[in-house]
C-alpha cells in the first residue's frame, strides 16, 4: 500500500508507512520513528501496539468475530476435532484424512513420560498448585529432550519437539492433578482418543473401573477447541518475546504457562467459581456484589466479566453457554451456583455500569461452569485452558521462528533520577 501517514514533530513532517491486513486491519508502521526523529511511542499494555504481523488468527472485538487460519470458530467448533484444529494452527491448512490419521497415530505415539519427570513430581509438595507444577514439568523437558535447546536445528527436530509436547502435556497435567491430591499417577491409554484418555489419566484409580463418558468428552474436546488460540494476547506474546530470544519451545512455553496463570488472564476461570461460591457462601446476594463491583473503592471485579479485545459479545462465551447448558442437561447436574452465575449475568447486561464500559460475560465465565459439571477440580480449571492453549502458542513460536523475528526488545520513557553524585555511607 502507498498511502502514508504524516506526523508532524517539533515543526517537521515524517512520513510513515500504513500496513494493512487481510481483513482491512489499518496500521502505522512507526518502526522507523526513533531513528528518524529521536522519539519513541508508549502505549502501556501494549493496546494499542501491533507486536507482530501473524496469518494465524484473526478476530475482531467489534464484531465478535473469531476465525483460525480464516476458518469461523463456530464451524470449528461444530465440526472438527481438537486435533484437527491443532493441525490448522500449526501446518497452517486442515488436514486431510491421511494426514489426520498420521498426526493422530504420532501424538498418541509419545504420549508416555519419561519416569524420571516422577521423581521431579515427588520433590513437590504434595497441594502444590498444579500451573506451577506443569509450567516446571514442560521446562523439565529440556533435561530429557536436550536437542530440543537449539530451535535453530532442522524442521524436523523441531517438529518432533512440537508432537512430543502436544502428545506429553495431558500426562504432565493429569499427573500434576495426581500429585495435587495424593494418588499414583496414571499412564497413558493409547487406544483412547486425545480427550479420553487425558480423563481417564485424571479420574481413573487403580482400584475401580473407569469408563469414560463420551459426553464429558466431546464436551472437553469443544472447549479445547475454543480455547485454542486467541492472537496476541498475554501469554502468546510472552511465548513469542521468549522464543524471540532463541530460547527452546519448552522453555518458550512454560513461560506462557506462566503468563497464563494470573487471575486477569486463564486465571480467571477458577477465580470465577471462587467468586461465585464466595456469593454464594455470603446468602447469595447477587445484587451486593454488582454494588462491589461498581465501586471504585472496593477492589472486587465481576470476575469473567470485560476483555480487552470483545466490546460487544465474546463469540467463544456465545458457543460455549450454549454447550454449558446442554453439558448439564444430559448430565442432570443441578448446581446452584449456576443460578447464581444467571443472576450476575441477567443483572450485569441491563446495568449502565456495565453496557456503558462494554463489559460481558467472557468465555471464562462459562468454561469453570462446564469444567466443574465434569468433575474437574477448581485447581486444574487454568490448567485446562493450557492444554486448550497449547496448539496455539506452538503455531505462534513456529510462526515467529519462521519470520526470523527480531529480538522483542521494547523501549521506555525514564522517569528516575538524573546522575547524581555518589556519597559514601559516612556521608548519608
Ligand atoms: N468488573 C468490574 N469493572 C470492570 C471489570 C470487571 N470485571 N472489567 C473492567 N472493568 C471496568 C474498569 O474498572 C474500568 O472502569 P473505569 O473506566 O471506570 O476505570 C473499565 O471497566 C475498563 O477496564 P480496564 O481494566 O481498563 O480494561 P482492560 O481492557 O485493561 O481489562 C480485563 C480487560 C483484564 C479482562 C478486565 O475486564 C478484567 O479484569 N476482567 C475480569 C477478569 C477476567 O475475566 N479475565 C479473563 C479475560 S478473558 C481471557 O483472558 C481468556
Amino acid at each position: 500500500m502507498s498511502e502514508k501517514a504524516q506526523l508532524i514533530i517539533e515543526g517537521k513532517t515524517i512520513e510513515l508507512p500504513i500496513v494493512m491486513g487481510t481483513e482491512n486491519e489499518k496500521a502505522i508502521d512507526i518502526s522507523s520513528l526513533r531513528g528518524s526523529t529521536g522519539y519513541i511511542t508508549i502505549d502501556p499494555g501494549y493496546k494499542n501496539t501491533g507486536a507482530t504481523s501473524s496469518a494465524i488468527t484473526f478476530l475482531d472485538g467489534e464484531k465478535g468475530i473469531l476465525r483460525y487460519r480464516g476458518y469461523s470458530i463456530e464451524d470449528l467448533a461444530e465440526k472438527s476435532s481438537f486435533l484437527e484444529v491443532s493441525y490448522l494452527l500449526i501446518y497452517g491448512e486442515l488436514p486431510n484424512k491421511p494426514e489426520l490419521e498420521a498426526f493422530q497415530k504420532e501424538i498418541t505415539h509419545h504420549t508416555l513420560i519419561h519416569e524420571d519427570i516422577k521423581n521431579i513430581l515427588e520433590g513437590f509438595p504434595s497441594n502444590s498448585h498444579p500451573m506451577g507444577v506443569l509450567s516446571s514439568l514442560v521446562s523439565s523437558l529440556t533435561a530429557f529432550y536436550p536437542e530440543s535447546l537449539d530451535p535453530n536445528r532442522s524442521a524436523d527436530e523441531v517438529d518432533l519437539s512440537i508432537k512430543r509436547l502436544l502428545a506429553k502435556i495431558p500426562t504432565m497435567a493429569a499427573w500434576a492433578f495426581k500429585n495435587e491430591i495424593g494418588h499414583p499417577a496414571n499412564y497413558p491409554d493409547n487406544a483412547l482418543n486425545y480427550c479420553s484418555n487425558f480423563l481417564k489419566m485424571m479420574f481413573s484409580v487403580p482400584s475401580e473401573k473407569y469408563d469414560v463418558d463420551p459426553v464429558i468428552a466431546n464436551a472437553l474436546d469443544k472447549l479445547l477447541i475454543l480455547h485454542a488460540d486467541h492472537e496476541q494476547n498475554c501469554s502468546t506474546s510472552t511465548v513469542r518475546i521468549v522464543g524471540s530470544s532463541h530460547a527452546s519451545l519448552y522453555a518458550s512455553i512454560a513461560a506462557g504457562i506462566s503468563a497464563l496463570w494470573g487471575p486477569l488472564h486463564g486465571g480467571a476461570n477458577q477465580s470465577v467459581i471462587e467468586m461465585l461460591e464466595g456469593i454464594q457462601a455470603d446468602g447469595g446476594d447477587v445484587k451486593k456484589y454488582m454494588d462491589k463491583a461498581k465501586d471504585k473503592n472496593d477492589s472486587f471485579r465481576l470476575m469473567g466479566f470485560g476483555h480487552r479485545v470483545y466490546k460487544n459479545f465474546d463469540p467463544r462465551a456465545t458457543i460455549i453457554k450454549k454447550a454449558a447448558d446442554d453439558v448439564l442437561e444430559k448430565l442432570g447436574v443441578n448446581d446452584p451456583i449456576l443460578e447464581i452465575a444467571k443472576g450476575l449475568e441477567v443483572i450485569a447486561l441491563k446495568d449502565p455500569y456495565f453496557v456503558e464500559r462494554k463489559l460481558y460475560p467472557n468465555v471464562d465465565f462459562y468454561s469453570g461452569i462446564i469444567y466443574r459439571a465434569i468433575g474437574i477440580p477448581t485447581s486444574m480449571f487454568t490448567v485446562m485452558f493450557t492444554l486448550g492453549r497449547l496448539p496455539g502458542w506452538i503455531a505462534q513460536w513456529k510462526e515467529m521462528r519462521e519470520n526470523k523475528e527480531p529480538i522483542g526488545r521494547p523501549r521506555q520513557v525514564y522517569t528516575g533520577n538524573n546522575l547524581r553524585r555518589f556519597k559514601t555511607v559516612s556521608e548519608r
